[in-house]
């Protein structure tokens, strides 16, 4: 049986300021097309688990969120941390669930703030791996071809033998941006999509080897999960919990993982620069949402509440983002700059 656990628990700081702490990317409607990023990841797994196996594991905080965008998942299926710890701790939260609901599940993980225009395909992917993962102890992720050398992603490097399911050799996450430049030009990696399956007892068996502490903890918990005990254990387990995602703390070191090339129309909307980057574009290449008058301004991203008039003259390469009361002005490859603005705006308050 099919399970799936959607990771929603991140503040999108990247994306700040229209990704807010309160209100983070995912529950919005980013793209608009009338469906929050949530949405439409619980929408795509529709053809391939059933309903109630889907978990969603996000902060507390957002638990209302979920419930009002997702009316028909159950509390059992909103898991809810305390603290945020990464992805590798909220992995094996679920992981520990699923596993005492069915030990034989087989678990697609997935991020919450993703784009697949390619619906189809997607299904026919995760199709595979999952009759691949049901079959052995394997940890199988998505490849994405690589179009630039972004140092948001995972590196995957893999072995040509295999029909379609590669052998990884190294997977590095987040190289630094020479690193990321020579794998790109080397034509050998390929980018991690942070989607993967397995079946739950070989990511269980991978967090024993990898990640003791994290098992540890898990390993001390109540035998039967119901939800009161459930909130007092994991917050007890969180606060013992160390932060790291499951790219650093499995990916990286695991000597059984496996590569599916896949072809999705992917995009983390991560930044300002990747909305950019799929966004409709003008005839001068302005990426446009809001009330907006442009003269000779080219290849900016615009994105304002439509009841706000923004006229801009002369600005090139630039993001213009406008929320709750923050505007943030700031050239596209100073991007990386955005966290630091956040930080800094926490200090002003
Ligand atoms: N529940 C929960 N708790 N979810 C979290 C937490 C947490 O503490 N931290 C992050 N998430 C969620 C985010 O909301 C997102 O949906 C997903 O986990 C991935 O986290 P990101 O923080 O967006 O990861 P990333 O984009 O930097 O890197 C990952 O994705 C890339 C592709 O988009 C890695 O897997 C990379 O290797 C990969 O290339
Ligand atoms: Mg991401």
């Amino acid at each position: 049986q099919t399970y799936a656990i959607i990771m929603a628990g991140g503040i999108g700081t990247r994306f700040w300021p229209f990704s807010r702490v309160s209100n983070p990317k995912q529950f919005h409607d980013v793209l608009g097309v009338g469906e929050s990023m949530l949405q439409m990841t619980v929408n795509r797994f529709k053809k391939l688990c059933a309903p109630e196996n889907i978990f969603i594991v996000t902060n507390s905080d957002y638990r209302d969120l979920v419930k009002q965008q997702i009316p028909y998942l159950s509390e059992n299926q909103i898991l809810c941390e305390p603290i945020g710890r990464n992805t590798a701790p909220a992995i094996a939260y679920a992981a520990y669930k699923i596993n005492q609901i069915n030990p034989k599940a087989n678990i697609i993980v997935a991020p919450a703030d993703h784009v697949i225009l390619k619906q189809e395909a997607f299904e026919e992917r995760i199709k595979k791996a999952l009759a691949a993962a049901s079959k052995s102890d394997v940890l199988i992720t998505l490849g994405i071809t690589p179009s630039r050398p972004d140092t948001n992603y995972g590196y995957i490097q893999y072995l040509e033998e295999g029909k379609e399911l590669k052998k990884v050799k190294t997977f590095t996450e987040k190289p630094n941006l020479e690193i990321a430049q020579v794998f790109l030009e080397s034509g050998d990696f390929v980018w991690n999509a942070g989607i993967f399956i397995w079946n739950v007892q070989s990511i269980l068996k991978a967090f024993y080897e990898f990640l003791p502490e994290i098992t540890e903890i898990f390993d001390e918990g109540i035998p039967v999960f119901n939800t009161d005990q459930e909130a007092a254990f994991i917050n007890r387990a969180y606060s013992h919990c160390r932060n790291i995602s499951i790219d650093y703390g499995i990916m990286e070191k695991a000597n059984n993982v496996y590569m599916l090339p896949s072809n999705l129309g992917w995009s983390d909307l991560g930044t300002w620069n990747s909305l950019y980057a799929i966004g409709d574009k003008d005839a001068q290449g302005n990426v446009i949402d809001g009330e907006v008058m442009l003269y000779e301004t080219t290849n900016c991203i615009v994105k304002t509440p439509k009841d706000r008039l923004v006229v801009v003259d002369g600005l090139n390469d630039f993001i213009i983002a406008e929320y709750d009361n923050v505007l943030m002005i700031c050239p596209k490859q100073d991007e990386q700059r955005v966290k630091d603005f956040l930080a800094d705006a926490k200090n002003k308050k």
